[in-house]
């Protein structure tokens, strides 16, 4: 029997819709003004996410990803509607929303052990105290061996795996993660994604995670948010019903390839609607004598 066959899909999804919704967008707005126009970047987002739910957010580039996640992290004030948090309206930046975007943001100046140590101490906690946690952090992703470090000596990956720490040090109810693979080669980015999986698996943590890459928003997702653009609205919600834990093989299945053909021709109609030149592309013509055969 295959391992597909063994897993409920209906059941593992009454039970995620059981939890308690931890973050709810009611009627969401966000419309940015260029001196005297106006532009509508969301429209009226309804999303209910629930407790311990991994959410993917994907859509076409300018869609309003970044501009959902800025605001579901108190950066931005919003235009109009609700965003809750466990019930209580978002005013601002929290501990309990933790943030890792692409580019990486650690402290230059600081260690590894200080940049993690920073959100502790900021809360009010003794160096004792904050170090000890940090440290707790700093093996859990695996760079004892580096806390001593800066991040200028780090690669890519590992300096992610940092700002996953020092998000993660704050006990945030909600880890909020834009791209924050992008900038990664391919294989650094498949293992950073088995490690966030392992990561999510093992902490009583909610993450929402925007990204435009559909194999890893496939991969990691219980339920995927397709935004569409012009304004961001959402296209769909596509609950992903492949087994878990998964594992990079998953992607040579044909579910998982049932699933990323839904899910391209959803945002790539959409990238052709964006950009009218791709619909038109010119024959290009001959211009030197080229030959195969020569
Ligand atoms: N602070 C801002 N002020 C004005 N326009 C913005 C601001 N932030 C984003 N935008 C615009 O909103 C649109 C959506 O941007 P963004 O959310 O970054 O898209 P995505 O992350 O999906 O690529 C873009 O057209 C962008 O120029
Ligand atoms: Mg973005």
């Amino acid at each position: 029997m295959s391992q597909s066959t063994l897993f409920d899909v209906n059941s593992h999804f009454q039970k995620i819709y059981a939890r308690p919704v931890i973050l709810e967008a009611k009627q969401l707005s966000q419309v940015f003004k260029y001196g005297k126009t106006e532009r509508t970047v969301l429209n009226q987002i309804d999303l209910k996410i629930h407790k311990r739910e991994f959410i993917c957010v994907i859509g076409p580039s300018g869609c309003g990803k970044s501009t959902l996640s800025r605001v579901i992290a108190g950066l931005d004030p919003y235009h109009s509607g609700e965003i809750l948090v466990d019930g209580e309206m978002i005013t601002g930046p929290s501990p309990e929303r933790g943030m890792v975007f692409q580019g990486y943001t650690l402290f230059p100046w600081k260690t590894v052990k200080e940049n993690v140590m920073f959100g502790p101490l900021m809360k009010g906690a003794s160096r004792m105290t904050a170090e000890a946690h940090a440290r707790e952090w700093i093996n859990i992703i695996g760079l004892d061996k580096y806390e001593n470090q800066y991040p200028h000596q780090l690669s890519g990956g590992m300096k992610q795996r940092v700002a996953i720490a020092r998000a993660l040090v704050n006990e945030p109810k909600i880890l909020l993660m834009d791209e924050p693979f992008g900038a990664l080669d391919p294989h650094t980015r498949q293992r950073m994604q088995k490690h966030l999986m392992d990561l999510w698996q093992n902490i009583d943590i909610t993450i929402i995670f925007v990204t435009h890459d559909m194999d890893e928003a496939i991969l990691l997702a219980d339920r995927i948010v397709a935004l569409k653009a012009n304004p961001g609205e959402i296209k769909e919600i596509i609950e992903v019903d492949l087994p878990r834990p998964r594992s990079l093989d998953l992607m040579a299945t044909p579910e998982f390839k049932r699933l990323r053909k839904h899910v391209d021709h959803l945002v790539h109609a959409q990238e052709d609607e964006l950009d009218p030149a791709l619909q038109d592309l010119p024959k290009i013509p001959r211009m030197t004598q080229v030959s195969s055969t020569k």
